[in-house]
């Protein structure tokens, strides 16, 4: 059968996938993402701990290695990400309790427009805030929460537009693919910034599904979000379960991502759907969840799994 992307295409979807730039030198891993997919998001490469290791000493070098990658297969980069609580630089962990806020706010500043304005033209879609809520459905208590208060988030969008206009600018987030008090608390605050005129165009649903809990409403809740006029996307899709993974949970795993595909599709405004890593063997899911794999499509070999088939049954 023809590679996701190809048959993604007629419906004008973008299939995507996570890359961990380090591993563009491995020509099967290389070939495969350029062959099944349309879109990258570099899985570290854009975040500030790597291009900003050294206050005001930028290293762009892995990013741009994807950027041109990405140019030179027809894909579009979806950048990830400009401002989350995590992976940040140590010398702004550190230097941030004795920062004033107004000190703070030019620092988040100048890191927005930068990042921006390095890959302007060069972006699809931009995360712009990663991850601003925690699971009970407040804004995440944070450095960016505690010294700026909740305005820097639409202070983050309004300095990611005016770096680059043309860029689509996202807020992404985990767990609001069910209905419940989290998606409830995003979905009221994206409508207020909507109502606000802030320049935000999207919600990604990162969608890390687990085997064990199979509910999910991602079709009800994209269709509130398109209701507003935003678009939405599929952002890091993969479906973990407990290792060895049983017949029963493959079998669940496969229905999972082609209930989440289906759901994409059937919503006009999702716009892309993102696989978080690759294969088995890349896949963040182990290191962070002990006992817990087999959440991609491919296997270590990088052979595709049934659940690629789902997938690409699903499309
Ligand atoms: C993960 C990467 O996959 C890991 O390599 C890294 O060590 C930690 O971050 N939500 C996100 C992603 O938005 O940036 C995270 O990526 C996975 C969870």
């Amino acid at each position: 059968a023809a590679p996701l992307r190809t048959i993604a295409e007629k419906s004008g979807l973008r299939v995507g996938v996570a890359v961990d730039t380090d591993r563009l030198s491995d020509s099967a891993y290389a070939k495969l993402t350029a062959q099944q997919f349309s879109t990258v998001t570099p899985e570290n490469a854009m975040k500030w701990e790597v291009v900003e290791p050294k206050q005001g000493q930028y290293d762009w070098s892995a990013a741009d290695k994807l950027v041109d990658f990405a140019q030179a297969h027809g894909q579009l980069v979806r950048g990830h990400n400009l401002v989350w609580y995590s992976q940040l630089p140590q010398w702004l962990t550190d230097e941030a309790p004795s920062l004033t806020a107004d000190q703070l706010s030019a620092i988040l500043q100048k890191h927005i427009t930068d990042e921006v304005t390095h890959f302007t033209g060069k972006i699809w879609q931009w995360d712009v805030v990663n991850e601003a809520f925690d699971d009970s459905g407040n804004l995440r208590d944070n450095i960016w929460i505690e010294k700026l208060g909740p305005d820097y988030i639409a202070d983050a969008f309004r300095w990611a537009h005016a770096a680059d206009p043309d860029a689509k600018l996202f807020l992404n987030d985990y767990g609001i693919e069910t209905d419940g008090l989290k998606s409830q608390a995003e979905y009221d605050f994206v409508k207020q910034l909507v109502a606000q005129g802030v320049p935000i165009d999207g919600v990604g649903f990162e969608t890390h599904l687990d085997a064990d809990d199979p509910e999910q409403d991602l079709q009800t809740v994209m269709t509130q979000y398109a209701k507003l006029g935003i678009d939405v996307a599929i952002t890091e899709a993969d479906v973990k379960a407990r290792t060895p993974v049983s017949k029963i949970d493959k079998t669940i795993q496969s229905s999972m991502f082609a209930d989440s595909m289906s759901a994409c599709l059937a919503v006009k405004q999702c716009i892309s759907y993102t696989l978080w890593d690759l294969d088995d063997k890349d896949s963040w899911i182990p290191q962070y969840f002990p006992g817990e794999g087999g959440a991609t499509l491919y296997d270590d070999e990088l052979k595709p799994k049934p659940q690629y088939v789902a997938l690409q049954q699903a499309l």
